[in-house]
C-alpha cells in the first residue's frame, strides 16, 4: 500500500479527512477482491451480500485495523485480510441487527436495509455467508504466518460471539424495556460493540506482530474508544438527523433501549463519552506522536455527525 500523502494538507497539518478516505478507497477496492465473484446458482444471495458491503459504511473498523498496522511497524498489504475480516463481520452484524425479530429497522446506510431490498431469509443468509467469509479470508492470506493467522481468527472469533458482538445482542434484546441501570448498559456496550471494535485495532497490531506491549496498550485504546462509539451512537440517536445518519433515529426510547441518555440522560453520556475518549487518549502516550491517526480516530468518533 502506498498511503500517506494525503495525510498532510496545504498547509502541512495533517488531515484526518484525507487519511480516512485514502484508507477507506485501499479498503474498498480489497473488498472488491475477496468477496466472490457473481455466481449463477446463488445469484440472488451474492447480490444481497455485496449490496449490504457496499452501501457507504464509514469503514471505521478496517480503517483502525489499518492504522494499528502502520503504527505497529507493519509494511506492505498483507493487513487487508484481517482489516476486511473486520467489515465483513459488522455487515453481517448489522444485516441480523435490523431484521424484523431484532432491531426491525428498515433503513441502514441511506437505503432500504437488507431484507427490505431483498427478503428476510436472504438477509438472514447473506449474514450468515459473510462471518465465514471473514475467517476464510484470513486463512488464506499466505503473507501471514500461520502463526498470526491463527491469533487473528482467535481474536476476530472471541470478540463476536457469546462473550462479545453476539453476547451483547442478547442482552440488548433482553434489556429492552427493563430498568435501566449504568451498569446493564455497559455490559451490552462492551460486549456488543466495544469488543468488536478493539478487535479491529489488535487484528492491525497482530498482523504487524506487534510486541505484547504494544498490544496491551492497544487493548485499552480500543476498548475505551468503543465505548465511546457506542455512547455516541446511542447520543446520535436522540440528537441526530436520519439525513445524516443514514437509518431512523428515536427509535431507541420508544423501544426501550438500555441506552447511555436514557440511563444518565443526553448531558451525563456526554461527559461519559469524553472521560472515556480522555481514556483511550492516555493510552497512546507511550507511542508519543507516532499515535497521531488513532488520536484524531478516537475524537472523531465522538464528535462524528454520522
Ligand atoms: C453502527 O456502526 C453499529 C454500531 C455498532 C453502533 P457504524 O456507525 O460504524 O456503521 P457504518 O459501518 O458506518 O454504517
Ligand atoms: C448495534 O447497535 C450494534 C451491533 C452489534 C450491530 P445498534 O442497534 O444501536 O446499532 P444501529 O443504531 O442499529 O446502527
Ligand atoms: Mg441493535
Ligand atoms: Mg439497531
Ligand atoms: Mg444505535
Amino acid at each position: 500500500m502506498r498511503l500517506g500523502e494525503g495525510m498532510k494538507t496545504s498547509s502541512g497539518e495533517r488531515s484526518l479527512k484525507a487519511y480516512l478516505s485514502e484508507r477507506r478507497e485501499a479498503v474498498d477496492a480489497a473488498l472488491e477482491r475477496f468477496l466472490p465473484s457473481a455466481s449463477v446458482a446463488n445469484r440472488k444471495l451474492h447480490e444481497a451480500m455485496r449490496y449490504s458491503v457496499f452501501s457507504g459504511g464509514k469503514r471505521l473498523r478496517p480503517i483502525l485495523a489499518l492504522t494499528a498496522y502502520e503504527l505497529a511497524g507493519g509494511e506492505g498489504d498483507a493487513v487487508l485480510a484481517p482489516a476486511c475480516a473486520t467489515e465483513l463481520i459488522h455487515t453481517y452484524s448489522l444485516i441480523h441487527d435490523d431484521l424484523p425479530a431484532m432491531d426491525d429497522d428498515d433503513t441502514r446506510r441511506g437505503r432500504p436495509s437488507c431484507h427490505k431490498a431483498f427478503d428476510e431469509a436472504t438477509a438472514i443468509l447473506a449474514g450468515d455467508a459473510l462471518l465465514p467469509l471473514a475467517f476464510e479470508i484470513v486463512a488464506r492470506e499466505g503473507r501471514l504466518t500461520p502463526g498470526i493467522r491463527l491469533a487473528v481468527v482467535a481474536e476476530l472469533a472471541a470478540a463476536n460471539g457469546l462473550a462479545g458482538m453476539v453476547g451483547g445482542q442478547v442482552a440488548d434484546m433482553e434489556g429492552e424495556g427493563t430498568a435501566v441501570t449504568v451498569e446493564a448498559v455497559e455490559f451490552i456496550h462492551l460486549n456488543k460493540t466495544a469488543r468488536p471494535l478493539r478487535a479491529a485495532v489488535l487484528v492491525g497490531a497482530l498482523a504487524a506482530g506487534a510486541s505484547s506491549d504494544d498490544v496491551a496498550a492497544l487493548s485499552t485504546f480500543g476498548e475505551r474508544m468503543g465505548l465511546a462509539f457506542q455512547i455516541a451512537d446511542d447520543l446520535l440517536d436522540v440528537t441526530g438527523t436520519e439525513g445524516e445518519m443514514g437509518k431512523a433515529v428515536g427509535k431507541d426510547e420508544g423501544r426501550g433501549k438500555l441506552t447511555y441518555p436514557a440511563a444518565v440522560g443526553v448531558s451525563g453520556a456526554t461527559a461519559r463519552a469524553k472521560e472515556l475518549t480522555e481514556e483511550a487518549l492516555a493510552a497512546l502516550d507511550v507511542f508519543g506522536d507516532r499515535a497521531w491517526a488513532l488520536r484524531e480516530i478516537a475524537r472523531f468518533v465522538v464528535e462524528r455527525r454520522n
